[in-house]
């Protein structure tokens, strides 16, 4: 059983705000801050490469820390400064690695998110591929079955959005790789755990994907500009990150280079060693509390908040899915007006645009949410302000 007032006395910012914005950026526990002054303080006072090499345990246990997260071994992992720069250095790899040709075809789910897609439309613009969204099944999420009849030797990436930013469902990305490996898919596989890293539990040996690109700063809890990849062996085997410096690769003679044999060949050298070795303490915080209690608590919150939200005259709770996640969102008149008017009364939350998922939000009718985000940190109290102010907020926008 997770101890909330511990979690709270745990996290300075409970006592300034309301923070049901975790999946925009959370409040940190007091531990992640204090790891990245310290470290900061320590290369004022020492320099920088000095404050590194002083670390270099701590900085190897973060590796650690994230393998046992996501359940891989720490060569698989990269910590670089955000999810999309992981799924941005899986694809470059893919595509500098692969004859993509006309007419081959790159799968998204339809809730996928834009910075995922943009890059494949890129892509395709330059081959000849193509786009195509995988259909939703009767729960609103990935339809396991219809992407089952999709697959062909042309599919090469499929790319999957485990928990989408503007929608509470969650994509079963275990049996979306199952299904990928009984069709026997030669596709690259690509998950987006961007905001189920630190509320969900993650197990790349039963997802089986090439990609598992994550970010620090959101249900995890760590700093901003952090984040982490992990790949696959195949990945790892058969791909080459472009370009690669001389962190990724050694330069041994005139015309030759060596790969790094691990993960690491993704990073590039210079990095923030004081948010990497917070995003290692946020990562352990996490941990230390268990991931499967952090959901359920999460569950909780998230649950009580949709019930009470539909209650509401003219809002429309807007998740789907059988299994879903911390994430709540709802359709509202004037819903950015609705979320600049909670943060004058101190409760955070966000405004999500129909540019950020526009295949989802023109699939479903929608011009904009807003969406609430609680953490286990948060109390039922905090969601009795949140649901009172909002519904005042919208009982006066109606006027
Ligand atoms: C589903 C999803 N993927 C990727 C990203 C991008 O993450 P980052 O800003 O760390 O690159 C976000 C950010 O909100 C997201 O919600």
């Amino acid at each position: 059983m997770l101890d909330i007032e511990k979690l709270r006395a745990d996290t300075p910012g409970c006592a300034n705000v309301v923070h049901l914005n975790n999946a925009g950026s959370a409040l940190p526990p007091r531990i992640v801050t204090d790891t990245v002054v310290t470290h900061l303080r320590r290369e004022e006072e020492i320099g920088g490469y000095e404050a590194h090499a002083e670390a270099a345990d701590r900085v190897a246990a973060v590796y650690a820390s994230v393998a046992r997260l996501v359940n891989a071994p720490r060569e698989r992992v990269a910590l670089v400064e955000s999810a999309t720069a992981a799924w941005d250095r899986g694809l470059q790899a893919i595509a500098f690695s692969e004859d993509i040709e006309p007419g081959d075809r790159f799968l998204v789910s339809a809730a996928e998110y834009a910075s995922n897609v943009i890059p494949l439309l890129q892509l395709a613009q330059r081959t000849g591929a193509q786009v195509e969204f995988i259909p939703d099944g009767v729960d609103g999420t990935v339809d396991i079955e219809a992407l089952g009849h999709m697959l062909d030797e042309r599919v090469r990436i499929v790319a999957i959005t485990h928990a989408p930013s503007q929608n509470g469902l969650l994509n079963d990305v275990v049996g979306i790789g199952d299904m990928l490996r009984i069709n026997g898919s030669p596709a690259w596989y690509i998950v987006d755990a961007c905001q189920s890293t630190g509320q969900i539990s993650l197990d790349m040996g039963r997802i089986g994907c090439d990609v598992l690109s994550a970010t620090g700063r959101k249900f995890l809890r760590g700093p901003r500009g952090t984040g982490f990849m992990v790949v696959s062996q195949r990945l790892l085997d058969d791909a080459q990150p472009f370009p690669l410096d001389l962190h990724g690769a050694t330069w041994v003679s005139d015309q030759e280079f060596a790969v790094q044999p691990d993960a690491r060949r993704f990073e590039s050298w210079e990095k923030s060693y004081a948010a990497l070795l917070g995003l290692g303490a946020a990562v352990d915080y996490a941990l230390g509390c268990g991931i499967d209690e952090l959901r359920a608590r999460i569950d909780v919150l998230a649950q009580e908040l949709r019930r009470r939200l539909d209650e509401i005259p003219g809002v429309q709770v807007r998740d789907r899915g059988s299994e879903r996640t911390g994430i709540v969102t709802i359709s509202a008149p004037d819903p950015a007006g609705i979320v600049a008017g909670l943060r004058a009364e101190g409760i955070n939350t966000s405004y999500s645009p129909p540019d950020y998922a526009r295949h989802d939000f023109a699939q479903h009718g929608i011009t904009g949410l807003v969406r609430i985000s609680p953490h286990a940190y948060n109390t039922e109290a905090e969601l009795d302000r949140a649901v009172a102010t909002l519904s005042r907020l919208v009982r006066e926008s109606g006027r």
